[in-house]
This record gives C-alpha cells, structure tokens and sequence, in this order.
C-alpha cells in the first residue's frame, strides 16, 4: 500500500516536472536540430576518444571534480556518449528528452553534483567539441551547441 502511494506520488511529481519544463525543449527548429544531429553522427566513430578528452580537460581545469568519480572512467566514458546519442536522437520528442534529463537530475543530486558544477561541465564539453566537429567555427553550429548544453544544464540543475 505504501510502495503503490509512493508510486503514485513519484508519477505526480514527474508530471508536474515535465509541464514546469515544458517551455524548454524543444527549442529548436527542424532545420537545427537537423544541424546538431549531423554534427553529431559525425564524432560518433570518436565518441570514446571525445569522452576521455571531455574528462581529461574537466580535471584539468577543475581538479576537485575528480573525487565525485569511481576511479576507472573506462565505464562512465560509454555511458556519457550514449546518453547523448539518446538526447540527440529525441531532441524533437519533448517528453523524452524531459524525462530523461530528469532522471538523470535525480541520480546527479546523489553523485554530489552541484549546481556550479555544470558551467565546469559546459565548459570543457564545449571545448572538446571544437576539436571534432566540422566547420565548428564557419557557423552558428557553437551557438547550437552551446544552447542545447546550457539547457540540459538547466532542466538538469534545477
Ligand atoms: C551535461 C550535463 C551532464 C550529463 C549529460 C551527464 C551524464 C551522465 C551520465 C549519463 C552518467 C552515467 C550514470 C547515470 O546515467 O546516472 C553520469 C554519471 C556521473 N556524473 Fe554526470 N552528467 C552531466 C553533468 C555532471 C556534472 C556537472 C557532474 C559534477 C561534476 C557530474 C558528475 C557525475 C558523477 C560523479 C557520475 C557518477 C560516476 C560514477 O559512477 O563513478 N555529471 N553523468
């Protein structure tokens, strides 16, 4: 009885989340979210590569972020790139994208992340990026970039 309240409760809160969101994704346009996709298949044969340089640079430059993870990355490296294939894949679907990102949000509370601790993220994620996808200067692609990982950010912290 209480297991099935607390379900009911936890379905609640989802919706409830999910329309307090709603104004965030999706916020682009077909054409660019046709954009970020293409960008994004094309570092897909580099995607382990792209994550071990993301992690590097993020210890890098914030080395107290290193404690909050296990101490072989070889896992988190896989489990990154494929949450972003699946965000990537449903950026027009809304409700998926919201539901996962909040998933995720929950899990994050627990690891002991902190607000703060995605502009570190968005940061090193956006600086990356610059070394694999094409054209990343000649266009709006950074500014593409840069919206949907803000974003992410925000339904993630909030
Ligand atoms: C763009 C924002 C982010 C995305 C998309 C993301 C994605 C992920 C994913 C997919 C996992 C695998 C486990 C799971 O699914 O729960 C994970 C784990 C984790 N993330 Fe994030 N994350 C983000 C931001 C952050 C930030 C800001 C921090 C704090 C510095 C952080 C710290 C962690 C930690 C500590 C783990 C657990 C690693 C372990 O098990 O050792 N993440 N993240």
């Amino acid at each position: 009885m209480l297991y099935a309240i607390h379900e009911h409760l936890e379905k609640i809160e989802l919706t409830i989340s999910i329309k307090r969101n709603s104004v965030i994704f999706p916020p682009f346009t077909p054409v660019q979210i046709e954009r970020l996709r293409f960008s994004y298949f094309v570092l897909i044969p580099n995607s382990i590569e792209f994550a071990e340089k993301f992690y590097a640079r993020l210890f890098a430059d914030h080395p107290e972020a290193r404690g909050l993870f296990g101490e072989d990355m070889k896992a988190q490296h896989q489990k990154l790139m494929d949450m972003f294939t699946v965000l990537i894949e449903s950026l027009d679907q809304e409700h998926l994208v919201v539901n996962n990102l909040e998933a995720l949000r929950h899990r994050h509370v627990k690891y002991g992340a902190l607000p703060e601790h995605y502009d570190w993220v968005e940061d090193s994620l956006l600086a990356t990026l610059k070394d694999y996808l094409p054209h990343w200067e000649s266009d709006d692609l950074v500014d593409l970039w840069k919206q949907l990982l803000s974003r992410i950010s925000e339904v993630m912290k909030a």
